[in-house]
């Protein structure tokens, strides 16, 4: 009984140093993709895109992928993208050839941002 308990400690442990660490990458993959010289988080960064405090509040994960890869795919490039009450000019690169697990981890910290 009392093995099983500290088992349980130690899954929960490892558990959450990961998440720990997946969440810090996603942040330092914002500002070495150089997302943050078009967008502010929590009032650091750009403002030719939209603040992404709060964006994981109302995108899901997928859309967020999508965003991220295909912008186009949303926002049709040169048109006016409407985003929290203000206008846009859609020019956000595609990321096209991100490695799947740098764009796991950025989709996922944006995702946490409630
Ligand atoms: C050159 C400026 C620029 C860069 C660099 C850029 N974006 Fe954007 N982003 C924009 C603009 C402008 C929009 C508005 C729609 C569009 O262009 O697709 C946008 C839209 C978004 C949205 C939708 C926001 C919402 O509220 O719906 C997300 C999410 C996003 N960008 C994430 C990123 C991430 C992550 C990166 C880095 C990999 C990045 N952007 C790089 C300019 C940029």
């Amino acid at each position: 009984m009392k093995k099983s308990i500290s088992a349980l400690f130690i899954a929960a442990a490892l558990i959450f140093s990961a998440t720990t660490v997946f969440a810090a990458s996603g942040s330092s993959l914002f500002s070495s993709e150089g997302c943050i010289a078009c967008h502010a988080i929590n009032g650091q960064g750009g403002s030719v895109g939209p603040d992404l405090s709060h964006v994981g509040s109302k995108r899901s994960l997928s859309w967020l992928k999508t965003q991220i890869t295909n912008p186009g795919a949303h926002f049709a490039a040169g048109t006016t993208a409407n985003i929290n009450g203000q206008s846009y000019q859609a020019i956000m690169p595609g990321h096209r050839h991100m490695a799947a697990s740098k764009l796991n981890a950025l989709a996922s910290y944006l995702k946490s941002l409630k």
